[in-house]
């Protein structure tokens, strides 16, 4: 159980919060005091199915990237969902475009198109279907097409291919998450060698060198999985730094070594209390998502969840 001490700019937020009949969503990356006062904390798929069970809250700040909240938005058009800055975009999803998923429809027209969720909400209308990096394989398997067109990340399109038989295109060309880029063989050298009898996790937007390397590959809900269930007592982590604050926090008997201490993803830390104070006092910054898109996009965000049941 963790016992918190919160400070005083918490305690505000947390009384706010009542007040407003508000709740926090935020993703594993936040930093440790948003992560204190956070109501649910998860990885993409599970705050989009949080995302299904907030009726009863007037209003939800979401501390992660635009991609998350315009996700939760889609789902819940009739809520207010604001983000503590309106920055924290992830420059991942800014890299496919809905034009481009159309010129590829065109070249492949019986391929199936699946978008990662660290997508924008223009390019989630063009899609069949979306996934995760918790339930990629599993969507992919549950389509009826041989051929996938899969964006935008190249590295999470790599790690399906390897495991299905059908036929994965990435779109577009070099998709990528510049976090996950970082990490090359030599620093899983380095690592194991201080640490011999620690597993290696690593994300599925990791460069194929290094998840062949690993004893798993995982989302970052399911790398808090593995630690929490596995026998080992050591672990060499290769995702953003702020998913081992969770780990410590709710595992502390296990040791969690980072891949690289500089894997940060600076957008997701672009909140802070301060702003989150003001998002709840404020109501401010309003996610939007023109209602035509939002409606297109829901179908691909329905479906991914059904499947993941
Ligand atoms: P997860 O869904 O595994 O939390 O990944 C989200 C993400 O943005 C990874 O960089
Ligand atoms: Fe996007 Fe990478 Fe940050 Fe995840 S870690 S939100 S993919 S930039």
């Amino acid at each position: 159980m963790v016992i918190l001490m919160l400070n005083k700019l918490q305690q505000e937020i947390i009384k706010l919060k009542k007040e407003k009949n508000a709740i926090i969503l935020a993703h594993n990356y936040q930093p440790k005091e948003i992560q204190e006062i956070a109501d649910f904390l998860g990885d993409s798929l599970e705050l989009c199915i949080k995302a299904t069970e907030i009726e009863d809250k007037d209003l939800v700040i979401f501390c992660g990237v635009d991609f998350m909240a315009e996700t939760a938005y889609i789902l819940n058009p009739q809520k207010k969902i604001v983000i503590p800055d309106k920055e924290a975009e992830c420059p991942m999803a800014h890299m496919l475009d809905m034009e481009e998923i159309r010129e590829a429809k065109k070249k492949h027209s019986d391929a199936a198109v699946v978008l990662y969720v660290n997508s924008l909400a223009t390019a989630k209308a063009e899609a069949d279907i979306l996934c995760t990096s918790s339930n990629a394989l599993k969507v992919v398997e549950s389509l009826k097409e041989d051929k996938i067109l899969f964006g935008p990340d190249n590295n999470l399109a790599n790690y399906v291919a390897k495991q299905t038989k059908k036929e994965i295109i990435p779109i577009p060309e070099g998709g990528h998450c510049y976090v996950h880029k970082m990490f090359h063989v030599g620093d899983v050298v380095f690592k194991k060698e201080k640490h011999p009898n620690a597993e290696l996790i690593v994300h599925p937007e990791c460069n194929m060198e290094v998840q062949k390397l690993a004893d798993h590959v995982l989302s970052t809900g399911g790398m808090l999985n593995q630690v929490k269930n596995s026998d080992s007592e050591e672990f060499i982590i290769g995702t953003e730094i702020d998913l081992i604050t969770r780990i410590n926090r709710e595992i502390p008997e296990k040791k969690c070594y980072p891949l690289l201490d500089d894997a940060i993803c600076k957008t997701m830390k672009l909140h802070t209390l301060d702003k989150v104070k003001n998002s709840l006092e404020n109501e401010k910054y309003e996610v939007f998502v023109e209602e035509e898109i939002a409606k297109k996009s829901l179908n691909a965000v329905e479906r991914m969840i059904e499947v993941s049941k």
